[in-house]
């Protein structure tokens, strides 16, 4: 068994849960840190806040191993969509001919509602990179895309449906020769595997921590400011972003943060910050590189069983391993109704429209049985035809 199979390490339901890439199970140091949190408010009420004031920094250090970044590039704040909007806000320069945004037709929704949004503030056209085979982007189609009339494109490190790896490095090299900001949307890729965020050369990312990080629901995002760009004020500002020495002289005029901390709002919900706080000590003394591996070993086991015992299913995941992230993903037309017989089978695992069943083996906490199990199940479900018994009860969250 591989080291990193630490199950005891996580409050571990019944059955198999193979859906750590939309909500990761609870770390049991992250009840404790936000326990811990609970008491500190308890019994120290306001004087808590000299704890507090500057845990998002404290943490800076542990996440910025996981995106290969230097601490002070990176900040624990927000939620993937708003840290979108602070940093487009501040980025995003269109200037005479070169003025037009750029997304993939595959990204998350939320995504291009930033993106769309800031395109509509400045009356230009947000673009998307076409995808031939609605699951993959191909690269001539990204690299044509890529042109003297973007300003700024965001690109996803994972596709979230699909699972596809896109090659962080050479696209950001490639949009830096058309001259283009280029900022990554890193959901699907944080804690799945090594990202070298500086190195890259990125000038922005942004990334949540429920998933593959298992900071709970709703815990803060993060993003990433390329060390070049520390000094560049921020297009919209807070008192959280202001100097942490001056935070408190409540002077009119905001003094701008020394790292990617001033791209802080409001007061940060230290509850849920304890959450991530506790959740990075899954992930002390994680060789990432040996996490990828681990990783990449279950999707391919997986991807071998699906091949043989699920026909029907169409694999949409890339087979080449330099380009999947954690996930695999499965379609089918009745794979909605599928998912739900799983769960009520005590498996786990997720599922997008349309027709896409995810499943993640997550290493700290799924084994090759839980692999071989969840693909025998669905076999068992697709042939007994139990999943058309399944009424469709709308969203699957
Ligand atoms: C790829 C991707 N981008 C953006 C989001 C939205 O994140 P948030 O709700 O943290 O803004 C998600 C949520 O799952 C996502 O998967």
């Amino acid at each position: 068994m591989s080291k990193l199979y630490r199950p005891e390490a996580f409050v571990m339901p019944q059955g198999i849960y193979m859906d750590g890439n939309s909500l990761g199970l609870m770390p049991h140091s992250a009840r404790r840190a936000v326990e811990r949190r609970l008491n500190d408010w308890a019994e120290q009420a306001v004087m808590g806040w000299d704890r507090w004031f500057d845990l998002s920094e404290t943490l800076s250090p542990q996440v910025a191993r996981l995106v290969g970044a230097q601490p002070d590039e990176v900040i624990s704040t927000g939620s993937i969509t708003t840290n979108l909007h602070l940093l487009i806000s501040t980025f995003y320069r269109p200037e005479g001919e070169r003025r037009h945004l750029l997304a993939t037709e595959l990204d998350f929704p939320s995504d291009l509602y930033a993106m769309r949004s800031w395109a509509d503030l400045h009356g230009a056209e947000l673009r998307l990179i076409p995808s031939r085979d609605g699951q993959t982007l191909h690269p001539d189609d990204i690299a044509a895309a890529i042109t003297d009339e973007i300003a700024l494109v965001l690109l996803p490190v994972v596709l979230y449906r699909s699972g596809q790896l896109l090659d962080m490095p050479r696209w950001t090299e490639y949009a830096h020769a058309q001259g283009c900001v280029v900022g990554w949307d890193a959901a699907h890729s944080i804690g799945a595997l090594p990202h070298n965020f500086h190195d890259d050369g990125a000038d922005f990312a942004v990334w949540c921590t429920y998933k593959y990080l298992n900071a709970g629901p709703g815990a803060p995002g993060g993003l990433f400011v390329h060390e070049r760009h520390l000094g560049t004020m921020p297009a919209l500002r807070g008192w959280w972003g202001n100097d942490k020495t001056s935070q408190f002289k409540m002077a009119g005029d905001y003094e701008r943060g020394a790292g990617a901390g001033a791209f802080q709002l409001g007061t940060p919900g230290i509850l849920s910050l304890a959450g991530l706080e506790g959740a990075l000590e899954v992930y002390d003394g994680v060789d990432l590189q040996e996490l990828r591996a681990r990783s990449l070993e279950l999707t391919e086991l997986l991807m071998t069983l699906a091949d043989e015992q699920l026909p029907e299913m169409q694999m949409v995941t890339p087979r080449d391993p330099a380009e999947r992230g954690g996930h695999i993903s499965l379609q089918w037309e009745h794979n909605k109704q599928v998912s739900l017989a799983l769960r009520a089978r005590g498996i786990v695992p997720d599922f997008r429209e349309p027709g896409i069943l995810r499943l993640a083996p997550i290493p700290f906490y799924n084994s090759e049985d839980d692999v071989r199990r969840t693909v025998q199940v669905i076999r068992e479900i697709v042939d007994s035809g139990e999943y058309r018994e399944i009424v469709d009860g709308g969203a699957v969250s």
